[in-house]
């Protein structure tokens, strides 16, 4: 195991109805609250009828921002933070999926350094992400999440995408981490099918990365991340058929804050090259996150873990798809076979092109992966680093 710190100072707040508490929480916080979020659900939904409610309730001074799109840009969070800045907000509240969250990161460094967040993101061709990362002055944020996927309510990262460069990349910082997560699953109720599997598909991939990449004498790790993926397995098939079972929507809520809250990976670590594969493709292509990391795992499993770690995804396969071959190339294919045959349950399984994706453009963005998440190198770090060409074929091989 490797030397760890691990700090989570996100309080957590859980459970049915939750939500109605959310002035009397802001209120130890902050004065003037920028709430954002997107542009349609949670008023279709009703859930920022019931956060704007009982900030009026608590006497909470709020301004809403609701322009963030799916895959936030940079030109919405530099808008945010100048509304921000303008109102005199002093804290940040997102009510909302990963997109945002992650854009409420970000408007509340904004807010406080008056700089494009272009500027931060890690990667980006202006070098300057190198002396402002990690971020240590923001707004205070608070996180009502309202889909279960990314985590992003209780972690200290956000991912923006700089549209005009085709650029997808983190920032990050422990200015970032939100002071109080509201999480209450009712409101995840009314998630769609297709961003419920997507979505159980993000939080499981966070699991398997740094279970296939890191260090290898992390049992306790290893059997904390089985466990939470057989959860997402388990319950997004609840949720599928059964939309409003509270006790499936609470576990997909706890699983995905959970998977990528540092506990998983602390003293595992490894690098997560299929997130940074995938965000290429939502940088040039705007689609789902989790639908893209559902069209390339069999790839990266079948080209680079079956042969560089293939007693690793045998394991993944015994321990949470009961596979029960005991040679382990034979438990390798059952496994992917299995994960495909999941993915086809839920409804996420797809192709490249079925996406929009055209066939010329894979070369450029397979090159485009290692410019922005190769920092300089000329791969990306996974189990050996790898090159544009073994990105290329793996586009290749799900197209
Ligand atoms: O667009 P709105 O109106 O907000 O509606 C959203 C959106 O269209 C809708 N939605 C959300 N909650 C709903 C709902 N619809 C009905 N009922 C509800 N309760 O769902 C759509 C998708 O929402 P979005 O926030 O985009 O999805 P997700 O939570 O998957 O977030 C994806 C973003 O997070 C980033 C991704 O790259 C992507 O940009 N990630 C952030 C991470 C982090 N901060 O740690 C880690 C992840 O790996 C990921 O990269
Ligand atoms: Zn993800």
């Amino acid at each position: 195991m490797l030397n760890f710190t691990l700090n989570i100072p996100t309080k957590i707040i859980f459970g049915k109805g939750e939500v109605s508490r959310t002035g009397e929480i802001v209120k130890e916080y902050g004065k003037k609250v920028l709430l954002v979020t997107g542009r349609t659900s949670t008023k279709k939904t009703g859930s920022l009828n019931k956060v704007t409610e009982s900030l009026k309730e608590a006497g909470v001074d709020f301004v809403v921002f609701d322009q963030v799109e799916p895959n936030p840009r940079a030109e919405t969070v530099d808008r945010g933070g100048q509304i921000a800045r303008e109102e005199q907000c002093d804290l940040i509240l997102a009510l909302g999926g990963g997109s945002a969250m992650d854009a409420s990161k970000a408007i509340a460094t904004v807010a406080v350094s008056a700089r494009p967040i272009h500027e931060y993101i890690r990667g980006n061709k202006t070098g300057l992400w190198k002396e402002l990362l990690p971020i240590q002055e923001a707004l205070p944020i608070i996180t009502i999440p309202t889909l279960a996927a990314t985590g992003s309510e209780a972690n200290s990262n956000a991912v923006i995408t700089n549209w005009e460069m085709k650029e997808k990349s983190g920032i990050a910082g422990p200015a970032l981490f939100p002071r109080t997560a509201i999480l209450d699953p009712e409101l995840t109720y009314t998630v769609s099918a297709s961003y419920t599997a997507d979505g159980a598909v993000d939080m499981f991939t966070h699991l398997y990365e740094g279970y296939m990449t890191g260090d290898e004498n992390a049992n306790v790790q290893d059997e904390i991340t089985e466990g939470l993926m057989r959860n997402a397995v388990k319950y997004a098939k609840t949720a599928l058929n059964h939309p409003e079972d509270y006790n499936a929507r609470a576990h997909l809520l706890w699983t995905s804050t959970l998977a990528l809250i540092g506990i998983a990976n602390a003293g595992r670590g490894g690098p997560f090259p299929v997130h940074q594969i995938e965000h290429t493709l939502s940088a040039h292509y705007d689609i789902s996150h989790g639908r893209g990391l559902a069209i390339l795992t069999p790839a990266y499993f079948r080209q680079i873990i079956k042969k560089d770690r293939p007693h690793r995804l045998a394991r993944l396969g015994r321990q949470v798809f009961n596979i029960t071959q005991e040679d382990d190339a034979a438990a390798c294919d059952a496994t992917i076979e299995a994960l495909v045959s999941w993915f086809k349950d839920i409804g996420t399984y797809d192709t490249l092109k079925n996406v929009g994706v055209k066939k010329e453009d894979l070369k450029l963005m397979a090159e485009e992966t290692i410019r922005v998440s190769g920092l300089g190198q000329d791969s990306i770090a996974a189990t050996h680093p790898l090159t544009a060409e073994e990105v290329l074929r793996m586009y290749e091989e799900v197209f």
